[in-house]
């Protein structure tokens, strides 16, 4: 039979972006280790309904570590403490009984709270926008050895397009940067043959455009690649200087870019 513990949550809640926030202490008992973080919430928000009171609000889809949707701050760790896992996948056997959970939104200016635990990630949405894609005519499937990839490069490109956009990186981040997210963007497709056409284009619109949304820059914190639910390194920001600056050459040499447009941030 599960074991069940019970625990204290301190939970940000807002009515609105606009609206003054502060924690709110629940009680969560009786709760089956078996179950996950989302599923612990749910348990508390039928509470709180049956009780008449505004359940909390937090974003979910998959709940299977695949979305992206999924995120909260618990006791300072975006996620939670267990590493490579995200908040929807973290269970509650990892916890113990009695112990109080503070629960916060991710916490950065460009991503401002719409309600309680959710925030408005539209900025990582317009990154993506961008040039975050290839762009290709569709057709019948080509062979799968039509294109040949090496083994270092597929795994590279593999590791990358794990990326799942949550925005911990961000939240993680002390100068909300959101340089792991695009770098794993930009190393995932001109790692590949589809994605080279587009390459230096793609890496300077990207750029442009996190910075247009008031993105920190990167100072080596680590704290991304600490905090990533998918374990993606910061060896890719890296990469992500390295195409940045070579398409800088180039658009200097060449004159290459020069329609690249921002698409308006909405802070
Ligand atoms: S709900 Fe989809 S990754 Fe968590």
């Amino acid at each position: 039979m599960a074991k069940t513990i019970s625990l204290t949550l301190k939970v940000w809640r807002q009515k609105g972006p606009n609206e003054p926030g502060r924690f709110e202490t629940y009680e969560a008992r009786n709760i089956s280790t078996d179950a996950s973080f989302l599923e612990m919430l749910d348990i508390v928000n039928k509470e709180l309904t049956l009780q008449g009171k505004e359940p909390i609000a937090f974003d979910h889809d998959c709940r299977e570590g695949i979305c992206g949707s999924c995120g909260a701050v618990v006791n300072g760790h975006a996620h939670g403490h267990e590493r490579e896992t995200t908040l929807c996948q973290l269970h509650m056997r990892k916890f113990r009984d009695g112990d109080v959970l503070v629960i916060e939104p991710w916490r950065s200016r460009v991503f401002p709270v719409i309600k309680d635990l959710i925030v408005d990630r539209s900025a990582l949405d317009r990154i993506i926008a961008s040039g975050g894609y290839i762009s290709v005519r569709t057709g019948q499937a080509p062979d799968a050895h039509a294109l040949p990839v090496s083994k270092e490069h597929a795994d590279a490109a593999f590791e990358a397009a794990q990326c799942i956009g949550c925005g911990a990186c961000v939240a993680a981040c002390p100068n909300g940067s959101a340089m792991l997210f695009v770098a794993a963007k930009v190393s995932h497709l001109s790692l590949l043959p589809q994605g080279r056409p587009e390459r230096w284009r793609r890496v300077q619109k990207m750029v442009r455009q996190m910075d247009a949304e008031g993105f920190g820059a990167c100072s080596n914190h680590y704290e991304c690649e600490a905090a990533c639910p998918k374990g993606i390194r910061v060896a890719n920001i890296a990469r992500l200087n390295r195409e940045h600056l070579l398409a800088a050459f180039r658009a200097r040499l060449f004159g290459e870019y020069p329609d690249i447009k921002v698409l308006p941030p909405s802070v």
